[in-house]
């Protein structure tokens, strides 16, 4: 697909509409090894070169390992951002870049982020009931009925008048719980077990749909393509 070079340099986040002409003139962008000095020129954006490097894909999709203190929302007026861990040009691209969901403020591990509004919309769908998969570390151990009623489903949040879907639930120490959730309600896991009297002392996410959080560094991100995200959202539906 070819786009308009000061066009494109805007989409990628790399410069104002008004900046955009005026690098352009000045032969910061190159193909094939030439300055490109004609703003309004149609180019593929695969054969351009910025700062001598190929330019970021037209279609992001990032993993994204979330550290505590810090907020998935773009306002600085709730203090740290997960946008303050990636390169500034991806915070200013058109359409822009989200987390797919999110997570509280003091809740670490996987997000997934892209700009394609459909996928993002398609993945948080109630309907879809996409895997989120949490490591829980809990002030007192679960009981075993506890534990049941979680897998079973069925439960209510309170002030919420909708069931609970059932909940895959491993107790894998004896104050911490891996569990799956296939919807995601406001502060779920805090209120389903605040709701048994018990207290969520730290919260993990280590899976969402067919991604696995693996050795990701914290503050890291990952881009994936647009190939791999497919193939593995197909692979998941099979
Ligand atoms: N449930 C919560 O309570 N918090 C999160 O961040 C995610 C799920």
């Amino acid at each position: 697909m070819k786009v308009r070079l000061d066009k494109l340099l805007v989409l990628e986040g790399l410069a104002t509409r008004s900046q955009a002409a005026d690098l352009v003139r000045r032969g910061v962008v190159r193909s094939k090894g030439e300055p490109l000095r004609s703003p309004a020129q149609k180019v593929d954006p695969q054969e351009i070169l910025w700062e001598g490097e190929p330019l970021d894909p037209l279609e992001l999709y990032l993993l994204f390992h979330k550290p505590a203190a810090c907020v998935c929302t773009r306002s600085e007026e709730e203090g740290r951002t997960i946008y303050d861990y990636l390169p500034a040009r991806w915070v200013r691209r058109i359409p822009p870049l989200v987390s797919v969901g999110r997570l509280d403020r003091d809740t670490t591990g996987l997000l997934f982020l892209t700009d394609q509004g459909d996928l993002n919309h398609a993945l948080v769908a109630p309907k879809k009931h996409v895997a989120k998969l949490y490591r829980v570390a809990l002030e007192r151990p679960l009981r075993e009925e506890e534990a049941e009623s979680i897998r079973r489903g069925g439960g209510y949040l309170e002030g919420d008048p909708k069931p609970l879907l059932p909940a895959p639930l491993k107790i894998v120490a004896e104050r911490e719980v891996e569990l799956t959730l296939y919807e995601g309600r406001y502060h779920q896991i805090k209120r389903l077990f605040g709701g048994m009297g018990n207290k969520v002392l730290a919260l993990h996410r280590l899976g969402f749909g067919p991604w696995k959080l693996g050795d990701l560094g914290v503050g890291e991100w990952r881009m994936l393509s647009k190939v791999e995200v497919e193939s593995a959202l197909a692979e998941e539906r099979s």
